[in-house]
């Protein structure tokens, strides 16, 4: 007997099917397939033939594949009774229950002990599909790993595309080329992690950023994930996702994976990005005030670290608010004796010395200036030079001769009263004080992983969010170490890095914009040196730069000189005008055809206007710019194009390239299949043209 279920939206098809009572298979995922496609013809379809060397049925590539089953690579769940021994199930089918954009699909093993049950539901106007997994026993059983339901990957694609990262350099692109055998990767520090971002996408044959068929995954999890891509000796290929291995430390009776979020896309990688960022802005983040337009930053950690002092912090916030700043953050170093990061972690209260008044004098004086006030916490973290540690040793996570990161130990978030205590601590830094923001930051790996460690946190997010619903949240981890859906369903914004090189910034940006919308992204312009590179950047790049996302100021601004205040002032006041509509827009990674533009373009909700970023990171092999092809225009209509800053032109721009010149009104056609030509510029320098359609 074959049972098949589908879940569509306008563009693409996800078919199952359970045949002979074993666990459901998907048997088709792609563009949409008609109304009338009869799903068992196709599921007796997609069965492979059986030759010479192989089994004489071809196991199912299931949704959790199993030994049981000969299936020969690697399984969906591995898991051990009580006393330690390999539990191997055999799972059968017990109940569907289907509704239109939703499928729970219920198995249950033959020794009677698990039960498998894998959530689908779809997105019609995201066009995300989210699947996760459960288990359950009748006794206490030991997880080794349990995926996400498994998808197919497509066999017309020659490489994936994942990613990597490091401190100061996040969202490094990884194409790898399919080969039989698998691509593991897995992150084994706690938390999500700078090192391997949970995301895969996997283009089709010829699929571009604007154009072709691709697939994408996002496992929303903090606490560190396993990422499985594999090629079978038959040349089936599966992806799976779930959290790290070996990080359920307790015997339990149910496990549940975090969410997987997928999709297929018809028009390129940025059908993958679109999806992803309107998913996240529209469905996982809760903003207290959507309607609150976000504000421009101020962040005072590379004006003043940990060097506090009442009157140069009015200073410099009465200096940020000029320059158009509305929200201060007030980071690292307000609290216990936190004089360098060797002390004070989880002291959370004034310190006296610092701000003999409390908090107030300062928070009065930025409202005063019309800003709100944000605070920095590291609510996970101690250090043992610290009140806390000294009355609370066993508090720590990990070994007494653990390897400390930072300086630092993580708290243990599993025990009640570390929770208790951190809600107390911060939630009267919250009641006492009108803060609307927490920079909340986790800056070391921790000890082992451990998925209760991940639960607590969360836990404890959810309690202070109850309590104080009004305030945002950032995600910060020494920048962009805790980045996924499942931190940022608790949080409104991330430290993408903790490098303010808009060199740097401009590259991780464009290739985060595949999973992350304009408004999470915390972008701020740095200071002249940048602190972290040691490269010398012009104003203009580095405000354009900011001005790509959730823009703010990190630097000192008594170093502005009265031209550099001006230009920043300039580009602050744009985006303010600009952020209402961009706030909803997609950003589009553009084919740039010169390696050393980095361009992606805002395209307004409903397509009337856009704005093209083109960022020259260096200097181009050719001399002309080569002309940028846009994406998603209408051909037949005309658009007023206009250069933004053309009066940033260099001297030795010494054409009458038109765009210089003034408006020009072209067709989308045009714009698409030819490109717009800019002028020529210097390296680390962005052109900004904003497009209006007629
Ligand atoms: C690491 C963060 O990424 C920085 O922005 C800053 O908040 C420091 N921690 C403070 O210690």
């Amino acid at each position: 007997m074959i049972r098949c279920w589908r879940l569509d939206d306008s563009r693409q098809s996800l078919v199952l099917a359970s045949q002979k009572d074993h666990l459901a298979e998907v048997v088709y995922w792609g563009p949409r397939l008609p109304d009338d496609e009869q799903l068992e013809t196709l599921t007796r379809a997609h069965s492979i033939d059986v030759t010479g060397g192989m089994l004489d049925t071809n196991p199912e590539l299931s949704i959790c594949p199993e030994a049981t089953r000969t299936f020969p690579g690697q399984p969906g769940l591995v898991i051990r009774d009580g006393a330690g021994r390999p539990y191997l199930p055999k799972f059968c089918f017990v109940e569907d229950q289907a509704e239109k954009d939703r499928l729970i699909l219920t198995f249950r093993d033959q020794g009677g002990v698990l039960t498998y049950r894998a959530y689908f539901s779809i997105d019609p106007d995201t066009h995300v599909i989210e699947a996760r997994a459960e288990i359950e026993s009748t006794q206490p059983m030991y997880l080794h790993w349990l995926a996400a339901p498994v998808f197919p990957a497509p066999q017309l694609s020659d490489e994936m595309i994942d990613f990597a990262g490091r401190w100061c350099g996040e969202f490094q692109m990884n194409r790898t080329a399919w080969s039989a055998g698998i691509r593991y990767r897995e992150n084994r520090t706690g938390r999500t992690g700078h090192e391997h971002f949970p995301g895969l996408i996997v283009p089709c044959r010829g699929a571009t950023n604007a154009s072709g068929q691709a697939y994408g995954f996002h496992y929303g999890w903090s606490g560190g994930h396993r990422m499985v891509a594999e090629e079978l000796p038959d040349g089936r290929r599966q992806v799976q996702f779930g959290h790290a291995t070996r990080i359920e430390t307790e015997p339990a009776t149910r496990f549940a994976t975090a969410t997987l979020f997928a999709m297929f896309s018809d028009d390129g990688l940025n059908g993958c990005s679109v999806a992803f960022q309107r998913h996240l802005r529209d469905r996982i983040v809760q903003f207290p005030d959507p309607a609150r337009p976000r504000p421009v930053h101020y962040n005072c950690w590379e004006a003043v670290y940990f060097d506090h002092n009442l009157p140069e912090l009015k200073e410099i916030a009465a200096r940020a608010a000029d320059l158009g700043a509305e929200r201060f953050v007030l980071d690292d170093g307000w609290f216990g004796e936190r004089d360098d990061d060797t002390r004070a972690l989880s002291d959370w209260e004034v310190d006296p010395r610092k701000y003999p008044d409390g908090l107030t004098p300062l928070i009065d004086h930025v409202h005063g200036l019309g800003m709100t006030f944000g605070i920095w916490f590291e609510p996970e973290m101690i250090n043992a030079d610290s009140n806390v540690f000294r009355a609370h040793p066993d508090w720590a996570l990990g070994g007494e001769d653990q390897i400390l990161g930072r300086q630092q130990m993580a708290l243990n978030m599993a025990l009640p009263e570390v929770r208790n205590f951190l809600f107390e601590r911060v939630g009267k830094v919250l009641a006492d004080n009108d803060i609307d923001y927490v920079k909340w930051d986790h800056n070391r790996v921790l000890p082992m992983p451990d998925a209760a460690q991940t639960r607590g946190s969360y836990d404890l997010i959810d309690r202070l969010r109850s309590a104080f619903p009004t305030v945002e949240i950032e995600s910060c981890a020494s920048g962009g170490g805790r980045i996924d859906f499942g931190i940022l369903g608790r949080t409104h914004r991330v430290w993408l890095s903790d490098s303010n090189d808009a060199v740097e910034r401009l590259r991780m940006q464009h290739n985060a914009a595949l999973f992350l919308p304009m408004v999470v992204t915390g972008s701020h312009v740095g200071p002249r040196t940048c602190h972290t590179s040691g490269r010398i950047i012009d104003i203009r790049f580095r405000a354009w730069v900011a001005a790509q996302r959730h823009m703010g100021f990190e630097m000192d601004p008594r170093e502005l000189t009265a031209d550099e205040a001006q230009v920043l002032r300039q580009v602050t006041a744009w985006w303010k005008a600009n952020r209402d509509w961009m706030a909803g827009a997609d950003i589009l990674r553009l084919d740039s055809a010169d390696p050393a533009v980095i361009a992606e373009q805002h395209l307004a909700q409903g397509g009337g206007q856009f704005v093209v970023f083109a960022g020259k990171s260096q200097t181009s092999a050719q001399i002309s710019p080569r002309p940028l092809r846009l994406t998603r225009l209408t051909a037949d209509r005309n658009y007023r194009v206009e250069l933004v800053n053309r009066a940033d032109a260099p001297g030795l721009s010494r054409g009458d390239q038109a765009l210089k010149s003034g408006p020009l009104v072209l067709s989308g056609a045009y714009l698409m299949n030819n490109g717009l030509t800019l002028p020529w510029s210097f390296p680390e320098t962005m052109w900004v043209v904003k497009g209006e359609l007629l």
